[in-house]
């Protein structure tokens, strides 16, 4: 079996794994562990016990791979892969109880760091809606069994239905609220769903037409990232070489892509 497929089939089974975990916990009552950026940007116990849970999963089955997550932090493997993961991506939702928060696992090759890895396989899965997402390099991006994701590269005269996000420091909000105004002309709607990865995956699946953030960290689009590649759309920012990164990350279909970059991209 090719790499990419076994590790795909390994970050579902996991993902499958610590969503159902996530959603138990969610059941039980959910209590915030500690701030950490700023005070609206939260850690939850459960954020934490969903991040060992697929850190030992990986140890014992993938020993010699890396690893890069938001709560356990970074360790170098002895071999290519290292593996990207945000135990509950959303987690602001997850803590109020809004169904829209997932589990991200992304495997990569190359160093750790977004503009010089090549993602081979990602999964997103939502326990809340039972919705999973996965892409393998080069055979397409999926929800569920047998549902292909296909970007929408149509344009509307209406406009696009576009997403965003909002970074957790408030010395942040004008910024991004001025960026909302300079993409609005080429918005139909827009939408602050509250979870990246799962804007990805909408953008992959044409829920979306189009997204963009600033203040996204790696583990947030590792996965979303190549589900919109492998659905035929573009996802740039402005890292290096036009790469998605902290300053800006942007996905949509290829007849939208540039306009919303140029629109996105500080003025
Ligand atoms: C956050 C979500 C949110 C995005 C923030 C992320 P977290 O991740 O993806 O939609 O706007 O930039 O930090 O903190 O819930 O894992
Ligand atoms: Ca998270």
């Amino acid at each position: 079996m090719a790499l990419g497929t076994q590790l795909a089939e390994l970050a579902i089974d996991i993902a499958r794994e610590a969503g159902e975990l996530a959603r138990r916990r969610r059941s039980e009552g959910v209590e915030i562990a500690a701030t950490k950026s700023a005070l609206a940007d939260i850690v939850t116990e459960a954020d934490r016990e969903v991040e060992d849970l697929i850190r030992s999963r990986l140890s014992v089955e993938r020993p010699d791979d890396g690893f890069l997550g938001e709560e356990s932090g970074a360790e170098r493997g002895t071999g290519d892969v290292t593996w990207v993961v945000d135990p509950i991506d959303g987690t602001v939702n997850y803590a109020y109880g809004i169904p829209s928060y997932a589990v991200s696992i992304a495997a990569v090759i190359g160093e750790p760091t977004p503009a010089e890895w090549e993602a081979v396989a990602a999964v997103v899965f939502n326990p809340a809606s039972g919705e999973l997402y996965r892409a393998t390099r080069g055979e397409g991006a999926w929800l569920g069994e047998n549902t292909r994701l296909v970007v929408n590269s149509e344009t509307s005269p209406a406009g696009a239905l576009l997403a965003t996000g909002f970074g957790y420091d408030p010395a942040t909000h004008a910024g991004d609220l001025a960026r909302v105004a300079r993409v609005m002309p080429l918005a139909r709607d827009l939408r602050r769903a509250g979870a990246a990865s799962l804007d990805l995956a909408f953008v992959a699946a044409g829920r979306l037409d189009g997204y963009f953030e600033r203040g996204l960290q790696p583990w947030d689009h590792a996965a979303g990232a190549l589900l919109v590649t492998e659905a035929g759309g573009i996802v740039g920012g402005a890292g290096e070489g036009g790469t998605a990164s902290s300053t800006l990350t942007v996905a949509s279909g290829a007849p939208l892509f540039d306009r919303l970059l140029e629109a996105a991209l500080d003025g």
